[in-house]
C-alpha cells in the first residue's frame, strides 16, 4: 500500500486510539555532545531539551548529519553525553556506571536500526531471544509469539541470510520488544526498504505500539510517516525544535 493510501487508512485520530499519553518517561535537559576529530572539536548537540511521554510515538526528523543517531545513542545509553542530563523516569543516566548503564539498556530499552543488526550465525528465534539470553533467561514462548506477531512464525529456524530486508526488520522489531522494554528507539527503521515494504513495517510498528503500549522514538527521513506521531521534533543546528503536538 502506498504511503498516501496508508495515511488515509490510519488518520491521526486513529493513530491516537488506544494510546493514553502518560507521564514523562525520558527527558533531556540541555544535552550536549561533541566529538573530538582531527580537525578539532565537533559540536553536534548544543543543548537539546526533550520530553518523551509514556505510550507516545515521537519522531525526530532532521538533515543528514544533524545528530539524530547521536541523540538516539545517548537516549539509549549507547554513548555518553558531553554535558547536560538525561533522565529515565527519575534516574539521571549520567550518574550511572557502565554496569548500571548496560542494565538500563537491557531492561528498559529496545533498539531497531536501519541495517537490522541481526547476528548471522543465529536463527531468527535465537536472534529474538538474544536480549533474554544475555540476562540468563530464555522465554521461548514470548519469542515465538512475537515472531508470529510480526508474521514470521514459519521462519523461526531460518537464518538471517535467508530473509528479505522487510523480514529482517520485522525480526529486529520482535527482538526489540522481547524484554518488554519501556521505550523502543528506532533509527531509520524503514530507511533500507522499498516504499511498500516500508509501509508494512511502519504499519506493524503502529499496531505493536498500541498492543504492547510501548513508547517509541523514531528517527526518520520519511516526512509522510510523521502523520502517525503524537510528537514531532526537528533537529536543527544542534537544537531540537518541537514541530507539532496533537
Ligand atoms: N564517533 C564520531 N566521531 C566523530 N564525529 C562523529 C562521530 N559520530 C558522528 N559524528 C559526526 O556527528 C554528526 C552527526 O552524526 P549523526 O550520525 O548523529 O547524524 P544523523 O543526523 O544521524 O545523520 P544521518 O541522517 O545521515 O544518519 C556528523 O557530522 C557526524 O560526522
Ligand atoms: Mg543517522
Amino acid at each position: 500500500m502506498a504511503i498516501k493510501a496508508l495515511l488515509q487508512k490510519v488518520t491521526r485520530k486513529e493513530a491516537k486510539k488506544g494510546i493514553t499519553a502518560g507521564e514523562v518517561i525520558l527527558s533531556t535537559h540541555q544535552l550536549c555532545k561533541s566529538y573530538q576529530t582531527p580537525h578539532g572539536n565537533l559540536k553536534v548537540l548544543k543543548g537539546v531539551d526533550l520530553e518523551i511521554k509514556e505510550g507516545e510515538m515521537s519522531m525526530i526528523v532532521g538533515r543528514s548529519g544533524s545528530g539524530k543517531s547521536t541523540l538516539l545513542h545517548l537516549l539509549g545509553g549507547l554513548d555518553r553525553a558531553t554535558l547536560g542530563k538525561i533522565f529515565f523516569k527519575d534516574r539521571d543516566l549520567s550518574h550511572l556506571n557502565d554496569r548500571q548503564i548496560s542494565e538500563y539498556r537491557l531492561k528498559h530499552v529496545g533498539f531497531v536500526f536501519q541495517f537490522y543488526h541481526l547476528l548471522p550465525e543465529l536463527t531468527l528465534l535465537e536472534n529474538v531471544l538474544l536480549p533474554t539470553m544475555i540476562n540468563g533467561g530464555r522465554d521461548q514462548k514470548r519469542a515465538k509469539i512475537l515472531l508470529s506477531r510480526v508474521g514470521l512464525s514459519g521462519r523461526a529456524d531460518h537464518y538471517p541470510s535467508e530473509l528479505s530486508g522487510g523480514e529482517l526488520q520485522r525480526t529486529a522489531i520482535a527482538r526489540a520488544l522481547m524484554n518488554q522494554p519501556d521505550i523502543v528507539l528506532c533509527d531509520e527503521p524503514t530507511g533500507n526498504l522499498d516504499e511498500q515494504t516500508a509501509d508494512q513495517v511502519f504499519d506493524l510498528l503502529i499496531q505493536l505500539q498500541k498492543e504492547e503500549k510501548t513508547t517509541f522514538v523514531i528517527v526518520t527521513h520519511e516526512s509522510a510517516l510523521t502523520a502517525y506521531a503524537q510528537s514531532i521534533y526537528e533537529l536543527r543546528d544542534g537544537v531540537l525544535e518541537k514541530i507539532r503536538k496533537i
